[in-house]
């Protein structure tokens, strides 16, 4: 849907991604990453702190296990280079701050909100490798819901109001949205992406994540909806929207989950949200 021209203008002033990221992101899909070693190196280690940062997250219980990381440009052969980005992009998500007030989100529930989508995502294709879902899905899942930030900063309407149309015309959250703006924060998110550089499936999966039905579902875009499902339904990140959105109720067969694989999936990424929180130096 059309987004605002006030809004579409903002976006262009929106604080840019790391530019590690930005540069990252251009090599997702690569299949021989071992050039990108030397460079990830040099992207990344000359910035101390955040080196420190990354290879303690790396080094936490939640990744590392048993063998230590020493190097980051070690973490792409060890987890991938998603992994890499996801752990970039979870760490600048919490140094910025970003909260959504429209949408009655705080910066650790934003923050909480995208990280446990991501989480959730790598918990699906736990529970169903067979699945092609990208792990680079975790990105999108990261950055679903940035749009609200965005919408915050520029649309002057309380979350309040945006609650009472959804009730009063017995509507979506989304839907209120829509009809109170012309567009919603999935369309917001996705033009975000897309200047930000994140490929095409990565800004499809994030366009998507309120569609039903999900045209063109994939496995990824799936997944993201998904995610999304699985966050609130474990009570991360509900905000003023809570649990009043439409999910296609095709996701779940199409990435093979029954009932009892998806409250498997809730329960594991319930689970592991003491461990990544951990990991990014909070306390449960
Ligand atoms: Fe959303
Ligand atoms: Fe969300």
């Amino acid at each position: 849907m059309a987004i605002p021209a006030q809004l579409r203008d903002s976006l262009q002033q929106f604080e840019p991604l790391p530019p590690a990221v930005s540069r990252l992101l251009r090599e997702l899909g690569r299949e021989d990453d071992e050039p990108l070693r030397g460079e990830i190196s040099a992207l990344i280690e000359p910035d101390k702190e955040l080196s420190a940062r990354l290879l303690r997250i790396f080094n936490s219980t939640y990744y590392s296990g048993r063998y230590p990381i020493e190097r980051l440009s070690d973490a792409t052969p060890r987890f991938g280079l998603s992994a890499l980005i996801d752990v970039l992009l979870t760490d600048h998500l919490l140094c910025t701050g970003w909260s959504a007030e429209l949408f009655g989100l705080n910066s650790l529930d934003f923050w909480l909100h995208g990280s446990v989508a991501s989480l959730a995502v790598i918990e699906t294709i736990r529970e169903n490798p067979r699945k092609d879902i990208s792990r680079a899905a975790t990105l999108a899942a990261l950055l679903h819901d940035v749009g609200k930030v965005a919408m915050s900063r520029v649309l002057l309407t309380s979350a309040k109001e945006l609650s009472q149309v959804a009730q009063t015309e017995n509507i979506t959250f989304a839907e209120a949205e829509r009809r109170v703006f012309g567009c919603d924060h999935s369309d917001v998110s996705a033009a975000l992406a897309q200047l930000w550089g994140f490929p095409d499936f990565l800004v499809e999966a994030i366009e998507r994540h309120h569609k039903v039905p999900l045209p063109d579902p994939t496995a990824s875009v799936d997944a993201v909806a998904l995610a999304n499902l699985v966050a609130k339904t474990i009570g991360v990140g509900l905000g003023s929207e809570g649990l009043n959105f439409e999910m296609d109720p095709g996701c779940y067969t199409r990435l093979g989950l029954d009932f009892n694989a998806f409250c498997r999936v809730c329960a594991r990424t319930a689970i592991a949200i003491k461990d990544m929180k951990a990991a990014y130096g909070l306390s449960d």
